[in-house]
């Protein structure tokens, strides 16, 4: 029974944002605590040849600083879960050795009483170094690519059938180019921070985090402090994109300050340092052919992608995934080739590959469609992929074709002149400009409890987050239309690594796999309610079967005679119970590799797994099998952009995007999140990029007045719209996450109106006025 699901409700946690009671890791004051600040390295390799910390020492209010040679040493991270749990650089575990492989890595931290005697106190460190050549620019060192086996989460990087350069041979119509992307960084609102807190042997973080059962794995295993050890707190985070899916130094290193200093630490980073120690998306340079027939049928596609890792790290940014199964093609060609340079390991931010990737791919299409001569959408139509012909499975739902109809409709697609540098408002240059969304639908295992209490309100807990998208809201609705319980009367409990493992908040599988574990947790209190019920000689339902009732308005029924029934609490007081709860564990998972399940054995709660064999709503949802399908989101983009013909000063007008992402769990706090995947787009089409010094491989832009980042003045109307169709192979609710995928495509959509509006085509991102004029 959808009550609440689906309608537009304000944030169950907005009042708290906006009156500053949402406490952030770094607002926690714990008695004692005391300040890190990170010493950041100068050179970008070598090995430090000698580090004083005297003169530090000495500065008022300083307590210890740590470097690699009072440090505790570390062991190796167990575990690399690509559901969370991973630290971002396994060869670089933080001050273990004398060892610099990127300038701006953390060398030392300074403990002090106040946060402004260890800044101070940080610039008093001196560092002599040895100093080797190190490598930094991509392009340059194209020729030490390697192709590496596997990307994120086991992603294949190599992909091809038939035989694509065969098929250019032979196409009437071909594209050829490069498409380039430069490295973007995350810049979430909230700063990575940390406290850590050591209780004799136990730890407990408060920590900026897209993962607090991943952190308190990986805490564990690095320190060597047994699970129930350790605790992970982060109740609220102000936006991660990524940036806080994996885990970097800062975490570790703040607990490792605790023990050394003997005081809870406190370590945050600044907006500088986090453009250097906490990832950032690599640069991308894609070389991609398409071939088709007279009727713009491809009959090839090749997608070559050369982007960066570092030296103490393979990541993958894998610009070329979605491009198997985007289109329709018996010949396809896709790889990854990685170069190592003197930089922080890249990471994933915000639909990692699928962003600069559908900007390479969706660019060319619209190049193919000006050569053939064939309308945008009527292109992608003629390609369109009925299912995944690179898996070879049918989609678990699809609904794309309505997305280009009715986004066509809300930007006018028909009033547009498909001449390029045709159309004006004033002096104003106008395009129009579309192009394909897409986004794996992911979903991994969760646990969550539900307990009802005495006086009728009840407690949802899991340790999954909330990074800012609404996870707790909808998180109540679920809860709240499978209690039957309006949502004033449901608390949900999340960021707290106590709680049964819920999922990361990263490849937007939050809603699709935590949602279907907390509805069969309510689901399992209802189901207790009614056994209590139909036992008893004093309720009005004794005697009746479990599946004539129904649970609505805080009560249970008969469902064809609703006053036949009692209320919940009526219920718990008769059987003496101040609580009554049921916990459940689902472990479906639709990613194309599971090599490792984020909630076996994560759950601190194992009474969890047993009960979920005799939850029902557990049962049915596992008993599907979903190995015939292919899970995927769709969507199009379509935009209006204005230029400035004398000035090449560029400003989108309008934005519509229609998604197809199956249910909409709430119409508010959906648009919200494909409206801000959109307005990252804009940024990275139009004026994002992070700039390096080309002879100390750092960044020059390090800060927001350099590196820019779209402002109100930047925005065009928004229109966002949703298919709203269930998936109802993905779960039993239908929906499939909704984080990621409003940035894909978008980038594309507006080069491509940029395109149409002036006759002149950039490939390189972002597009500036200088590149235009
Ligand atoms: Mo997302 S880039 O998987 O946090």
């Amino acid at each position: 029974m959808n009550e609440t699901v689906g309608k537009p409700i304000d944030r169950v946690d907005g009042k708290l944002k906006v009156t500053g009671g949402a406490t952030y890791s770094a607002e926690f004051n714990i008695k004692n605590m005391v300040h890190g600040v990170a010493v950041l390295s100068t050179i970008a390799k070598g090995r430090i040849k000698n580090i004083n910390t005297g003169i530090a020492e000495k500065s008022p209010g300083v307590i210890e600083i740590l470097t690699y040679k009072n440090s505790m040493q570390l062991h190796s991270p167990s575990s690399s879960d690509p559901g969370g749990g991973k630290f971002a650089e396994k060869d670089l575990l933080p001050l273990q050795n004398d060892r610099v492989f990127y300038d701006g890595q953390i060398i030392a931290v300074v403990i002090a009483e106040t946060f402004e005697q260890a800044e101070y106190a940080s610039h008093l460190v001196k560092v002599d170094y040895q100093v080797e050549e190190p490598v930094f620019d991509l392009l340059k060192n194209i020729g030490k690519a390697y192709k590496p086996a596997s990307g994120l989460g086991g992603a294949e990087t190599q992909v091809s059938r038939g035989n694509a350069a065969e098929a250019m041979k032979t196409a009437s119509v071909k594209i050829e180019q490069t498409y380039t992307t430069p490295v973007y960084h995350h810049n979430a609102m909230e700063p990575h921070a940390t406290i850590a807190l050591w209780q004799g042997e136990t730890v407990l973080f408060y920590d900026a985090t897209q993962s607090v059962a991943g952190v308190k794995s990986l805490m564990s295993s690095m320190l060597g402090v047994p699970k129930e050890k350790v605790r992970v707190i982060s109740y609220y985070i102000g936006g991660g994109f990524g940036s806080k899916g994996f885990t970097w130094p800062n975490t570790v290193l703040t607990a490792m300050a605790a023990k050394l200093a003997n005081r809870p630490v406190k370590l945050v980073l600044s907006r500088q340092q986090a453009f250097t120690t906490v990832g950032r998306r690599s640069e991308t340079i894609q070389k991609i052919a398409l071939g088709a027939d007279q009727t713009g049928k491809l009959s090839a596609i090749q997608h070559h992608n050369t982007v960066e890792s570092s030296f103490v790290d393979e990541f993958v940014e894998t610009a070329g995934v979605a491009t198997p199964m985007l289109y329709s093609s018996q010949n396809v060609d896709v790889s990854h080739s990685l170069v190592r340079l003197n930089k922080v390991t890249p990471c994933p931010m915000r639909a990692p590959g699928e962003a600069p990737g559908t900007y390479g791919l969706e660019v060319a299409m619209d190049e193919l469609a000006y050569q053939s001569k064939i309308d945008p959408v009527q292109l992608r139509l003629i390609n369109y992929a009925e299912e995944d012909e690179d898996k070879h499975k049918k989609f678990s739902s699809k609904n794309l074709r309505e997305c280009y109809q009715k986004g066509a409709a809300l930007i006018g697609w028909d009033k547009r002149n498909p001449q390029p540098a045709s159309m004006k408002e004033g002096k104003m240059l106008v395009g129009y400009g579309m192009a394909t969304a897409t986004y794996p639908a992911n979903r991994s295992a969760s646990s969550a409890k539900a307990v009802l209490f005495a006086d009728g309100h009840a407690e949802i807990r899991c340790a999954t987050q909330d990074i800012g998208t609404g996870t707790y809201t909808i998180m109540t609705q679920t809860a709240a239309d499978a209690l039957g319980l309006p949502i004033e009367k449901v608390k949900v409990k999340l960021g707290d690594s106590e709680f049964p493992k819920g999922a990361q908040s990263g490849g937007s599988q939050v809603t699709a796999s935590v949602g279907p574990a907390i509805r069969a947790a309510s689901l399992g209190v209802v189901s207790k309610l009614i056994k209590f019920a139909v036992a008893d000689a004093k309720s009005p339902l004794h005697g009746q079967k479990e599946a004539d009732i129904t649970a609505q308005n805080e009560r249970i029924f008969l469902t064809t005679k609703p006053a036949q029934g009692e209320a919940y609490t009526d219920i718990l007081k008769r059987q003496n119970l101040q609580q009554l709860q049921a916990q459940a564990a689902t472990k479906v998972s639709t990613r194309q590799k599971t090599e490792a399940n984020p909630a076996a054995g994560g759950s601190p709660e194992k009474e969890i797994e047993d009960e979920s064999k005799t939850n029902i709503a557990v049962q049915e949802d596992e008993k599907l099998d979903r190995k015939p399908f292919s899970f995927h989101s769709f969507g199009a983009h379509f935009v209006k952009v204005l230029v400035d013909p004398d000035l090449g000063m560029i400003h989108v007008d309008k934005a519509v995007a229609v998604m197809d992402v199956g249910t909409i769990m709430n119409e508010k706090t959906a648009k919200n999140q494909i409206m801000g995947g959109m307005v990252f787009g804009i940024g990275m089409a139009l004026m994002e990029e992070t700039q390096y010094d080309p002879n100390r491989g750092r960044p020059v832009t390090r800060d927001l007045a350099n590196y820019l980042v779209p402002v109100n003045a930047d925005m065009p109307e928004f229109v966002v719209e949703f298919i709203n169709k269930p998936d109802t192979i993905i779960s039993p609710i239908g929906a499939r996450g909704i984080g990621e995928i409003g940035i894909t495509g978008i980038t594309a959509a507006i080069n491509n109106a940029i395109y149409h509006a002036t006759g002149k085509r950039v490939r390189e991102l972002p597009v500036t006025p200088d590149k235009l004029l």
